[in-house]
Order: structure tokens, then sequence, then C-alpha cells
């Protein structure tokens, strides 16, 4: 590079220096001006004020300590909302999810109805039983998940679905 050459390099970025310098400077001063005059203007137009309010009122925003309910989703009508329905009773319990197994003899799982099969178990006592089916178990046949792998089930609940089941092996 020629003498004249690096001289004009550094004066050339003298100058972009000093006008970058001095850009970074109005536009702090913009903001600065703007923050006292233009934004407080903006904050205290009547047409913003209102649609502050009607979102609050009209329950668009959810707000703390306020009525909130005409914010709750609710499902257009005919809308089919997938819920886990939880079974209430033995039978119902056997169906849902005891059956997978218990009806088709899958996994090993003795069929409730092969008496056969069953009467060894149910000479165990209701008792053992109840555990097996609360806890789970794995005997030579397979693997017992406990509750049948549904640990939202109440033990009574598995309990009743035990007595159906038994009911239907004797
Ligand atoms: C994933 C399949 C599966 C499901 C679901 C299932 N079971 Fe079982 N169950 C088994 C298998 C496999 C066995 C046999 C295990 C063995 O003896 O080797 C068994 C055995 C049992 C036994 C006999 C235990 C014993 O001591 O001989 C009872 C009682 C029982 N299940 C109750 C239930 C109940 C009640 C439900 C529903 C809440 C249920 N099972 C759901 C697979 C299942």
């Amino acid at each position: 590079m020629s003498k004249q050459d690096s001289q004009f390099f550094n004066t050339f970025s003298l100058v972009l220096g000093i006008l970058l310098v001095i850009s970074i400077l109005l536009f702090a001063l913009a903001r600065s001006v703007g923050k006292n005059t233009q934004a407080a203007h903006v904050l205290a137009d009547p047409r913003y004020l209102a649609e502050v309010e009607s979102n609050l009122t009209t329950g668009r925003v959810a707000v703390a300590g306020r009525d909130n309910s005409a914010l709750t989703i609710v499902p257009a009508a005919g809308a089919v909302v997938a819920e886990l329905a939880i079974p209430t009773d033995g039978p119902g319990v056997y169906e849902q999810v005891c059956g997978v197994c218990h009806l088709n003899g899958l996994a090993g799982a003795p069929n409730s109805s092969d008496r056969a099969a069953w009467a060894p178990r149910i000479a165990q006592g209701k008792d053992t039983l109840y555990k097996h089916a609360i806890e789970g178990f794995s005997g030579k046949q397979g693997v017992m998940p406990a509750k049948g792998g549904r640990a939202d089930l109440s033990d009574d609940l598995v309990k009743a679905a035990v007595d159906y089941m038994v009911t239907k092996a004797q």
C-alpha cells in the first residue's frame, strides 16, 4: 500500500467512526426527547385508553382478582371432548381395563371364562388375588401389571373387578 493510500484509509476510517458516533448520539437524543413527548402522548391518547379499558371490561385479557370467566374456552356445540373415562364399578373396570388381557388370554393372562385356569388361583384366597391385582404380579404365565396398568384406579375398584372376574370364573 502506498503512503498516500494508507493516509486516505486512515482519514476515511476516522470520518466513518465520527459519523457513527454522531448517529448514535442523535439516536439517543431522539429517544430521550420522544420519551418525554411522543410516548407520553400515546399513553394519554383517549383512543388508546378506550381500547385498554375495553380489553379489560370485555374480558379479553385476564386480570388478577377479577372475574375472568368470560375467557374460559367453551367447546363449540357438538364438539367431542376427549375424556379418559374412569370406570365406577367392578364390571366397568373389567370391561375397560382387565378384559383387554383377561377376555382374550392376551400376554398369558388367564382367560376369565377358563375355570380350570382359575381354580388354583381362586384357591389362593381372595386376599392374595387382590394383592396381586393391586400391586402387580409376575407368575409362570406372564406379567400382571399393577392395577392392570391403570394406576388411577382406586384399590376398591380393582378389588371389585377381581370379585367380578372370580364370579365369572367359578
Ligand atoms: C396387560 C395384561 C393384563 C391386564 C390389563 C390385566 N391383567 Fe391380570 N393378569 C395378567 C397376566 C399375564 C396374569 C397371569 C400372571 C401369571 O400367573 O403368570 C394375570 C393374573 C391376574 C390375576 C391372578 C393372580 C394370581 O395370583 O394368580 C388376577 C386376580 C388378575 N390378573 C386381576 C386383574 C384385574 C382385576 C385387572 C384389571 C384391573 C387385570 N388383571 C388386568 C395380565 C393382565
